[in-house]
């Protein structure tokens, strides 16, 4: 079957059975799409999880493990209510009807699954970060600015103190996600960080080892490369640090430590000596904060009972020093990027701090004060 015709078919009828428009498809991942949809309520997106899309669809018992798998993730994303976790409004099952004609050579009973959920109002922190990489986030008067070649540590702070609430949430609901990366972090109004993808969710069972759930290879400790990939339950939450942590890393040198060139040679060891050498890096780096520095290298440490646990990034004093900055962003609730880029870049502690001495500066000249910049 044609897959074009098959995801237009697939769309139209569930538009029509939820009373919903369809705007434009805004992701694609391996077993469906994620669509913008619209109803007289507002809008929504719409994740599809294609049953024939599925890898394990001709192994019987591998593909009633995944269908018990996405079930869990419908079920269980219904009932996460956090500010920091994107909330899912409805999840459904979409079946084939007798007199579903133009869907007859659908080989299976299900068609798809769906997962109707807030829709966040800027894409994920991976275009964010893509913009600052490429630098063209910021209009021409800063495009040579030096702050704005990489993610300063307000920035950073300000989406990891976000992100770890996300984890903290979950890791109280004895759950771990075991896929965070920046693709599925997504970005609301205020620049709220909303964790994504449920798909690996996984169930913390205490006094049990934890089976690893697949994630995504850039983001996966040394753990991930023992033949039984189990790990101590206690030691759970480590997985989404360590992720964590690799965001902070490409945050900051906007590449990744295990890239998907080595992805297939790599074993234990070498995923070690290359973590240890990257932290050797970082140690040495003149330009990274020493706050920052120790932050990343306790989130990125390759012995996981070793490894910061969430409690210790939730009390790390040097992330708490923004919080209130937080707040305040998240108060402006502008939804007009451009705007809201601006007054996020006035909240910049660098660029706060510059701003601060250039008026000082102003004032000595006896140079009328500039309104622009409220202090
Ligand atoms: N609720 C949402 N609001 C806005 N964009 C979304 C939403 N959910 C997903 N997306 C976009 O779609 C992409 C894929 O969604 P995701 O749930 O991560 O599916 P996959 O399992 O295919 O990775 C995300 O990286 C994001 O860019
Ligand atoms: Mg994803």
């Amino acid at each position: 079957m044609n897959k074009v015709n098959d995801d237009d078919q697939i769309i139209k009828k569930i538009m029509n059975k939820l009373n919903c428009n369809c705007v434009k498809r805004i992701g694609k991942g391996g077993y469906g799409s994620v669509y913008h949809i619209k109803n007289k309520n507002g809008n929504y997106a719409l994740k599809l999880i294609k049953i024939n899309r599925l890898k394990e669809k001709n192994d019987p018992q591998r593909y009633q493990t995944t269908i018990e798998k996405i079930r869990y993730e419908l079920e269980s994303s219904i009932n996460l209510k956090s500010k920091y976790i994107i909330k899912t409004v409805q999840t459904f099952e979409y079946k084939k009807d007798s007199d579903d004609q133009d869907l007859k050579d659908f080989p299976e009973h299900i068609v798809c699954f769906g997962i109707i959920m807030e829709k966040a109002a800027y894409n994920d922190l991976n275009f964010l970060i893509h913009l600052y990489k490429k630098k063209i986030l910021f209009n021409s008067r800063m495009n040579n600015h030096p702050l704005f070649s990489t993610m300063s540590d307000f920035t950073i702070k300000f989406f990891i103190n976000q992100i770890i609430l996300g984890l903290d949430f979950l890791n109280r609901s004895f759950l771990i996600h075991a896929d965070i990366k920046p693709e599925n972090i997504l970005l609301n109004y205020g620049f709220t960080t909303k964790i994504t993808d449920l798909s690996t969710l996984t169930a913390i069972k205490k006094n049990s080892d934890l089976i690893l759930p697949s994630g995504t290879f850039c983001f996966q400790g040394p753990e991930y490369y023992e033949e039984q990939k189990k790990i101590d339950s206690k030691d759970s939450e480590k997985i989404d640090i360590f992720a964590l942590g690799i965001i902070i890393y490409y945050m900051k040198y906007f590449i990744y430590p295990m890239n998907q060139n080595n992805k297939a040679k790599l074993n234990k060891n070498q995923v070690i000596g290359i973590l240890n050498k990257e932290i050797e890096n970082i140690s040495n780096d003149s330009n990274i904060s020493p706050e920052l520095k120790e932050l990343m290298i306790k989130m990125i440490e390759p012995d996981i009972s070793k490894r910061a646990t969430i409690e210790d990034i939730l009390g790390n004093k040097w992330l708490n020093e923004e919080k209130k900055f937080i707040d305040k962003i998240h108060r402006l609730n502008d939804g007009e990027d451009v705007k809201l880029f601006i007054e996020f870049q006035k909240y910049d502690k660098e660029w706060y701090e510059k701003k601060k001495k250039e008026k000082e500066k102003e004032k000595k000249e006896g140079v009328k004060k500039s309104k622009k910049y409220k202090l």
